[in-house]
Order: structure tokens, then C-alpha cells, then sequence
């Protein structure tokens, strides 16, 4: 008796750890909700503006445009961005952010980032 209950248990354990794991994996790749992404393009532009130019040209540090960024690994990218890049000026933005936004981040980037929170525009 007792051991039946308890494979049941163990059965819906697993479905449930099967259900978070399956939840997570798709948090990772889903944009962050509109308010926190406005948040972050304002971030983006002024803050990382400040040393990788206004339009993303380039400044201190290199261009982040498209072009610049194709064909590097997206998952280099964004740990560059989470946890600078030693013994250079690329800070750490951990503290601002977590892995799944600076992913979202380093997509845009690569796709041309937003203009503004509201516009459609991209960086070329
Ligand atoms: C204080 C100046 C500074 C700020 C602020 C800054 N960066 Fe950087 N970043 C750099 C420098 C310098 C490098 C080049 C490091 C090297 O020499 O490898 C760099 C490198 C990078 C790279 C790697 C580029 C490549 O082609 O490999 C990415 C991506 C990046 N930064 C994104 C960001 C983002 C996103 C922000 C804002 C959240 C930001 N940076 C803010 C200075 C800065």
C-alpha cells in the first residue's frame, strides 16, 4: 500500500520538476515585459552609450551595430555584458540586470537596437 502512495509521490515530483524545467528554458528565451524593457533601452542608450557612442558607433569601447557583432557567439556577448571584460574599461552589469535581459539585450544589439522604448527604429 505504502509503497504504491509513494511511487505516486515520486511521479508527480518529477512532473513537477519536469514542469519548471520546461518553464525556465522558456522564460530564458522570452522578452522581458514591455515596462522593464523600456528600462533597458534607456539603460542601453545612456549608459553603455556613454562608452560605446551614442549611435553605437563606437567610442572608448567598439561599435555594437550589427555589423560590428555578426558573427560573434551571442553567449560570449553576453557574458561580456554581464561580467565585463577583465583588465579592460567593460564593466560587470550583473547588478543591473539578470542573464535572461542581457541576452535580450545582446539580440537586439545584433538585430540593431531599439531607438527608443516607443519607436520601431533601429540602430543600422
Ligand atoms: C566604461 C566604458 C564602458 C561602458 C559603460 C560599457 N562598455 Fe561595453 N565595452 C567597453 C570596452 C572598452 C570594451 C572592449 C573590451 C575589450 O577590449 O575586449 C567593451 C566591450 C563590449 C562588448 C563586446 C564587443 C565585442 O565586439 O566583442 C559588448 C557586447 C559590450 N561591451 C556591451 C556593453 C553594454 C550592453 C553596455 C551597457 C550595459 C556596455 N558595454 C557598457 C567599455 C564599456
Amino acid at each position: 500500500m505504502g509503497g504504491k502512495k509513494s511511487l505516486w509521490v515520486h511521479v508527480l515530483v518529477l512532473l513537477g520538476v519536469a514542469f519548471v524545467a520546461a518553464h525556465s528554458a522558456h522564460a530564458q528565451s522570452a522578452a522581458p515585459a514591455p515596462d522593464r524593457r523600456a528600462e533597458l533601452i534607456n539603460m542601453v542608450r545612456q549608459d553603455c552609450g556613454s562608452c560605446h557612442g551614442l549611435t553605437f558607433k563606437g567610442g572608448l569601447g567598439p561599435a555594437l551595430l550589427p555589423d560590428a557583432l555578426a558573427g560573434k557567439p551571442a553567449e560570449a556577448l553576453v557574458s561580456t555584458v554581464l561580467y565585463g571584460r577583465a583588465g579592460t574599461a567593460m564593466p560587470g552589469w550583473a547588478r543591473f540586470m539578470n542573464a535572461q535581459e542581457a541576452a535580450w539585450i545582446v539580440a537586439q544589439l545584433m538585430e540593431g537596437f531599439p531607438q527608443r522604448a516607443d519607436s520601431t527604429e533601429r540602430s543600422q
